[in-house]
């Protein structure tokens, strides 16, 4: 896949620039990134939402397309091609899909989709990862959990996306013919601290409560989370109803009683694992999505769930996750809220008529594929 430069109106003005505001309108340069899998598929939907949010609202977003994950290493031997790179640092946001798949799962390959995934996050300096949950009233018997435990359940997590256990030291070793493999979690005290900021001002915003998750009974670098994270909460935000709870037991109180958290600040491999688990509060991983931002520059919308290469081409793949991942990008790095709420009331009254993609079907309901469901997202956004 070649990068393709795509302007979607042709204007006077330059397509690489930063954003512009003239008024209420939005010059913008969105580099999409659809790697693999489902990928294509998903983010061909959420870029027609965008053409019709411009339309409707004389918006001019300059799409540019480049090759991340499996396709750019076919391509360029690179999960992250510098021409990739060099777009996303020079756009104002940037739109993903999914990386990944058996094809380049060969254990002894020299790189690997993901690692593609982790330098964006690294480069663009995206500390922050907010991922929401909140079950549409539509779908509650969707979910595999009981209605009367995730009615009325309202999650924001913030995962830390740029430390951890995903980029410590690693390492292979052999001696007598016996191999052992590490990887080493580690925090510093800023890494907390900026991320527990973002949790904790978005919980100011929300319903006040902060609930920060760890493994401080065991390990070393919890015991260093729980302390740097109390401090920020204490002096700098005070009025915050604020509680630290064991990973191992927050797996358990996110399915038995999902209702008592607002917003829930962990580590990079807790979040990776809570928030899979999470998304079957609201019935299926196709339905969330995610916003990767840093303390400037652009930040990274993607769904949260994977390149599910099962179904890829299929064209049954669940777009909504990624449609709902443009909202977030429009409300977090355009500041166009109206639009975003346009996006996430359309999705609302698609899925409150009663369509559904086949992973949200229940048994006997029939479902849409992915460019239809598409297209019931743009009728509903027209009227
Ligand atoms: C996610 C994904 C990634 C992660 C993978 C694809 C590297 O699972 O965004 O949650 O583990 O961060
Ligand atoms: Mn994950």
């Amino acid at each position: 896949m070649a990068p393709l430069q795509c302007c979607l109106f042709i204007s006077h003005h330059r397509c690489d620039g930063p954003e512009r505001e003239k008024g209420n309108i939005v010059d913008a340069n969105i580099v999409l990134l659809p790697g693999d899998g489902i990928g294509p598929e998903i983010v061909a939907q959420a870029e027609r939402v965008l053409q019709v949010v411009a339309e409707q609202h004389g918006h001019e977003f300059h799409l540019s397309s480049h090759p991340i994950g499996g396709c750019a290493i076919d391509e360029f031997g690179d999960p992250l091609p510098e021409s990739t790179l060099k777009a996303c640092r020079e756009s104002d946001a940037v739109l993903l899909g999914a990386v990944g798949g058996p094809k380049w799962d060969d254990p002894h390959a020299k790189t690997r989709p993901e690692a593609g995934l982790l330098k964006i996050r690294k480069e663009l300096g995206l500390f922050a990862n907010l991922r929401p949950i909140n079950p549409n009233p539509a779908l509650l018997d969707s979910s595999p959990l009981k209605r009367h435990i995730i009615e009325g359940t309202d999650i924001l997590f913030v995962r830390e996306l740029t430390g951890g256990i995903y980029f410590g030291d690693s390492g292979v070793q052999e001696k007598d013919g016996e191999k052992t493999a590490f990887n080493t979690m580690v925090y510093s005290q800023s890494e907390v601290k900026r991320v527990v900021r973002v949790a904790a001002a978005a919980a100011l915003k929300r319903r006040g409560k902060l609930t920060s998750v760890d493994k401080a009974n065991v390990l070393e670098v919890s015991r260093l989370w729980r302390h740097t994270a109390e401090q920020v909460v204490k002096t700098e935000f005070p009025t915050l109803e604020y509680e630290v709870v064991l990973v191992d037991a927050m797996a358990m109180h996110l399915i038995s009683r999902p209702r008592d958290f607002d917003v829930v600040v962990t580590g990079n491999m807790f979040g990776d694992i809570l928030t899979d688990e999470a998304s079957m509060l609201p019935g299926s991983l196709g339905l969330l999505p995610s916003a990767s931002v840093g303390e400037s520059g652009p930040g990274l919308f993607e769904p949260i769930h994977g390149s599910a290469p099962d179904i890829a081409g299929k064209g049954i793949a669940n777009p909504l996750a990624t449609i709902l991942a443009t909202a977030m990008l429009l409300r977090h790095s355009l500041h166009l809220e109206t639009e975003a709420a346009a996006i996430a009331a359309a999705v609302t009254r698609v899925l409150d008529a009663g369509h559904r993609t086949a992973d949200i079907a229940r048994s006997g309901e029939t479902s849409v594929g992915t460019v239809a469901m598409g297209d019931l997202v743009l009728v509903e956004l027209a009227s």
